[in-house]
């Protein structure tokens, strides 16, 4: 039997509620099919760590990781830490760590979402926007010097290497092609006239490669604009680290909201574990209520269903969730219900299990 060794990293706030939503889900689906099995191993780190023990992960965190086949994460961020402490030492270390350079996230509007658009063909908010997830703006390269003096300067360079920015557009080709899809790079070469104009030339020299594939490319600018006008235009879309991380909470809010938005860190040489998690955060606003969402998690596992080739199960997440979205009578408060994060996440393996 095939088994898959798990980190569990619930984090904090909402996301040790919607985690243990997915966590289920995974452990259902192995029990129904039967040739796989899961095991979960839990890491307390987050902000409430931090608090305790002054570190978000442990020193040696990532060695601990490495040793799994994919890192499951909720969320982290705390009001009483501060949000860069949070985000870098525990997000970006692993994703920079393990070299997780695709950050997938679908936008898809699926059947029995809401939608904030009036008047829009559902099928015309069907795109995978593919973010660069190892440098660009997030790269933490720069400085901040003379501190609190009259002549204080900050500086935060943002780093796109040829390998980088090749590799991240040639990933982004390559599931265009597969899919038969069109593919859109969205950047800023008007204004940064560095990194993006470079981003446009390498975007432009690799699509040689690609003839068989439909290129296009916008300013970031008019790409917002045309998420929410036209979002139809887009089928793959290419990024960088900052325009992916912004355009995607755009494309959660057009498709769904953001308890319905997942997103994985795939290191595609499977040289490291990749990490799924929701694209929320710890939402302190509902924290502890238990009516968080659990949608977007358990579309993240679904994505890691997907990373371990059981597009199958994969798809019958998507079809479970939206059967509940469309029968509306087990919703959370984001989509006008009064269930809670549990009876959601109840209903979905139900609807698994009449869908099997
Ligand atoms: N990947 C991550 O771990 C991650 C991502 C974003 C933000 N954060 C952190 O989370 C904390 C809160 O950030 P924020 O408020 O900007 O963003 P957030 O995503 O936590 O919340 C934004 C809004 O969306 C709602 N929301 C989010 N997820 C929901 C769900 N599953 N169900 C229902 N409603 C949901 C929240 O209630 C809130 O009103 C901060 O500390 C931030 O740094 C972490």
């Amino acid at each position: 039997m095939e088994k898959y060794k798990i980190a569990v990293i619930p984090g904090d706030g909402i996301g040790t509620e919607v985690i243990a939503e997915g966590v289920k889900v995974l452990e259902k689906i192995a029990h129904i099919d039967g040739s796989f099995a899961f095991s979960f191993d839990y890491f307390p780190w987050g902000c409430e760590y931090y608090c305790k023990t002054g570190k978000v992960m442990d020193d040696d965190g990532l060695e601990r990781l490495s040793k799994f086949d994919a890192i499951y994460l909720g969320a982290v961020g705390a009001p009483n830490v501060p949000d860069h402490i949070s985000l870098r030492d525990l997000l970006i270390k692993i994703r920079q760590g393990f070299d997780q350079y695709v950050n997938l996230r679908p936008v898809k509007l699926l059947a029995g979402a809401p939608c904030p658009i009036k008047n829009i063909n559902r099928e015309d908010i069907n795109m995978v926007v593919i973010r660069e997830n190892s440098e660009g703006e997030y790269a933490g390269a720069g400085d901040w010097l003379y501190k609190g003096k009259e002549q204080e300067v900050v500086l935060q360079t943002s780093v796109f290497s040829r390998k980088g920015t090749e590799r991240i557009i040639r990933y982004a080709y390559e599931l265009a092609r597969h899919e038969n899809k069109t593919i859109t790079s969205i950047s800023k070469g008007n204004a940064l006239n560095y990194s993006m104009v470079f981003w446009d030339e390498v975007f432009s020299e690799v699509g040689k490669e690609y003839p068989d594939v439909k290129q296009y490319t916008y300013l970031v600018d008019a790409a917002a604009m045309f998420f929410v006008k036209d979002p139809a235009r887009f089928q793959v879309v290419v990024t960088s680290n900052l325009f992916g991380d912004i355009l995607t909470d755009l494309g959660a809010a057009i498709a769904g909201g953001m308890g319905l938005a997942a997103g994985a860190n795939i290191n595609p040489e499977k040289k490291y574990p990749s990490m799924f998690e929701p694209i929320h955060g710890s939402a302190p606003d509902i924290a502890g209520k238990g009516i968080a969402n659990p949608m977007a998690s358990i579309w993240s596992a679904a994505q890691m269903l997907e990373f371990f080739g059981k597009k199958e199960w994969s798809n019958k997440i998507i079809r479970a969730i939206e059967k509940v979205l469309t029968e509306k009578t087990v919703l959370t408060a984001d989509f006008g219900g009064k269930a809670s994060t549990k009876a959601v996440g109840e209903e979905i393996i139900r609807q698994l299990s009449l869908l099997c």
